[in-house]
């Protein structure tokens, strides 16, 4: 028999698969595996041996969800290579059970939280959010986690805080491209404060369903669908409220193209690719790109009176 793979890259609209499909499809794929028709590999990358998370769905969107063949095979995650597929195939060394985040510098309550706790500190929600990568492609996902500002406030921020630094794991035992410069180590990301505080930014432990994959950024990552993908950060360790804008790594690596903010924005182009359009992973014609990924109404209140051009 055989089974098409299709190169996101190629894929046309038609191809593209809802939630309700792609399940439905996976559950065939195995049934099929199991009466010996594919191969077990083949119906394995369908059907994820990855624990089901229990969560209230509180966000939907009115747009076809990327497939989780997609989702989870064209990555940025430059700890495990820098090819859209190297994080699929490179991430398995990863160890995201035990894990521990620290969250500390200017709180009242410094602590260090085991993710088994962490998942069952907060109830599990599902939001589907759009991602958008600085390179022009954007995805639709069906995240799993909870608020940010959630996890912040257990620490008590002191008044003095206004900003939040995001650090990765660091361990070239388990992250071959650590051996690499391409970026400064460990990943480090940041936000404003009234920004992690907002309830649209989300700590997320889960996709589809499911715990994160490991190319996804196992075991929790920060999403904040109105910025770049870049400020997404995987596999967090630390959590560091802080009163200094804190360096990002892309802004460290090129800070003509990379600024701290990362709103997305189609009327200010990175130097190397317009933003006025994207291309919708599983879709063949580009759409035009929203202000603040489309989520303008609910978070433009945080930049009144800020100039875009300069506060890239
Ligand atoms: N986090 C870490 N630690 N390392 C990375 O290389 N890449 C970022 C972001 N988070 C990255 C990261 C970029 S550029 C994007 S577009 C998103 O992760 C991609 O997330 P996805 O692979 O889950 O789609």
């Amino acid at each position: 028999m055989l089974i098409r793979i299709i190169d996101p890259a190629q894929a046309r609209e038609a191809e593209a698969t809802d939630e309700a499909v792609y399940w439905n499809r996976r559950a065939v794929l195995g049934g099929m595996a199991m009466a010996g028709l594919l191969p077990a590999a083949c119906a394995e990358a369908k059907a994820p041996n990855l624990a089901p998370l229990a969560a209230r769905k509180t966000r939907s969107l009115n747009e076809k969800l990327t497939p989780y063949s997609s989702v989870t095979n064209y990555n940025n995650f430059y700890e495990f290579g820098t090819s859209k597929e190297d994080p699929a195939r490179n991430a398995g060394t990863l160890r995201p059970e035990p894990w521990s985040v620290r969250i500390d510098g200017m709180v009242a309550k410094p602590q260090v939280i085991d993710i088994d706790r962490l998942r069952k500190l907060f109830p599990l929600e599902e939001r589907v959010y759009r991602l958008r990568c600085v390179e022009g492609w954007s995805m639709v996902i069906p995240w799993v986690g909870f608020p940010l500002a959630a996890l912040i406030k257990l620490a008590d921020p002191l008044g003095k805080a206004k900003y939040v630094a995001f650090e990765t794991l660091n361990d070239p035992k388990q992250m071959p491209g650590l051996r690499s410069s391409v970026l400064q180590w460990p990943y480090v990301e940041g936000l404003r404060l009234d920004e992690a505080l907002h309830p649209l930014a989300m700590i997320t432990v889960g996709l589809y369903g499911r715990v994160l994959p490991n190319q996804n950024g196992a075991p929790l990552r920060l999403v904040v669908p109105w910025k770049y993908g870049f400020k997404s950060i995987k596999s967090i360790t630390r959590i560091r409220l802080t009163d200094r804008m804190p360096p990002t790594s892309w802004n460290r690596s090129a800070p003509d193209e990379y600024g701290f903010y990362a709103n997305v924005n189609p009327a200010v182009d990175h130097p190397r690719w317009s933003q006025a359009t994207e291309r919708r992973i599983g879709e063949y014609t580009r759409r035009k790109t929203l202000p603040f990924n489309g989520y303008e109404a609910e978070v433009a209140g945080l930049y009144r009176g800020m100039n875009f051009q300069k506060n890239f």
